[in-house]
């Protein structure tokens, strides 16, 4: 079964995952591939956040908390379907959402009062959760190239009932410029190859993938993640944020931005307990990264989690 469903996808790219995961991850892949974990997040009042888990075991789910998200559980691996048809996620009172997905959110450390980025933003799941840390207090500004993605983005504020956000629809590249010095947190969560993404049932979600497009994506990447640098202020922390495992869009973006210096920022720890965490690689096929680099996540399957990478840069001046 674990052979068969490896052959579904694209031979270089199983050959390539093989060289980036140890051969335990490799099977936590293989299994979260066949059998996909699910979560939600409860988007109703804060304090009446334990009324979503009563619900889910009446509606005969196993609900379990996550150590370090208070107002998600996971569901392990039900059906979509099962989960989609009850009314409480139909209203979005509970959203479905990637456990990856909440870990960027909660590993940028927003307080209230922080003012913060989000700067590739639709469909807005990330936003919504970085609202809610905000608990009312500071600036969100929340940018996007795409209309057509700025308009489900609004539909998504409007359902979960969130007017206090200002919406920019441009080129992430150019707010370095123009939103120099303005932030505390920003998220640079950028168009990726999405390899965490892929689903078997889903050829359309690799029919993409090839490693001419990763290298496009990648010096797309730089771009947005410098542009994200120059919009923090001094002792500002940025996530840089991708779902995908190719090193060349994570560590590889990240160690070019800190060589290239345009903005001084420095390499911090990621402060979550995630099972399902390893460090970053400070190599990749001929190319040597700063050893920092291994401070950055990335997030195996598994553990409820789906693949993602993370870095947490600190402006220093
Ligand atoms: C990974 S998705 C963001 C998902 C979002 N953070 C969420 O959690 O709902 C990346 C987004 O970046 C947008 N994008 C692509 N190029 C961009 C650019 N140059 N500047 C800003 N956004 C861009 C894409 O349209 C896409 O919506």
């Amino acid at each position: 079964m674990m052979n068969h469903a490896l052959s579904i996808l694209p031979d270089a790219f199983v050959e390539r995952t093989r060289q980036i995961l140890n051969p335990t991850d490799l099977v936590l892949w293989e299994e979260s591939l066949i059998h996909p974990a699910l979560t939600v997040r409860w988007t109703g009042k804060p304090e009446r956040a334990g009324l979503g888990a009563e619900y889910l075991k009446e509606q005969g789910f196993t609900p379990e908390p996550v150590e370090w998200c208070p107002e998600a559980w996971l569901l392990g691996s039900v059906t979509r379907r099962s989960v989609t048809s009850l009314e409480w996620v139909a209203e979005q009172t509970l959203f479905l959402q990637s456990l990856s997905s909440m870990a960027a959110v909660m590993a940028m450390g927003v307080e209230p009062g922080h003012d913060v980025l989000d700067l590739c933003a639709a469909p807005g799941a990330k936003t919504s959760l970085i609202h809610r840390r905000q608990a009312g207090r500071g600036i969100l500004v929340a940018n996007e190239l795409s209309r057509s993605r700025v308009k489900r983005m609004l539909a998504l504020l409007k359902r979960l009932r969130i007017s206090d956000i200002d919406i920019l629809t441009g080129p992430g590249e150019m707010l370095g410029k123009s939103h120099e010095k303005c932030f505390d947190r920003v998220l640079a969560d950028v168009p990726c190859s999405g390899e965490g993404r892929f689903h078997l049932s889903d050829a359309a979600s690799w029919s993409r993938w090839g490693e001419s497009s990763i290298n496009g994506l990648a010096r797309r990447q730089v771009a947005l993640l410098e542009s994200a640098c120059r919009t923090l202020r001094p002792g500002g922390e940025v996530i840089y944020a991708t779902c995908t495992m190719a090193p060349e869009e994570n560590e590889l973006v990240v160690d070019r931005v800190l060589k290239k210096a345009r903005t001084p920022m420095e390499v911090c720890e990621i402060d979550l307990p995630l099972e399902a965490g390893r460090p970053g690689l400070t190599s990749w096929k001929s190319h040597e990264c700063a050893p920092e680099l291994q401070r950055t996540v990335r997030v195996v399957a598994g553990f409820g989690m789906t693949p993602f990478y993370m870095a947490r840069l600190r402006r220093t001046e």
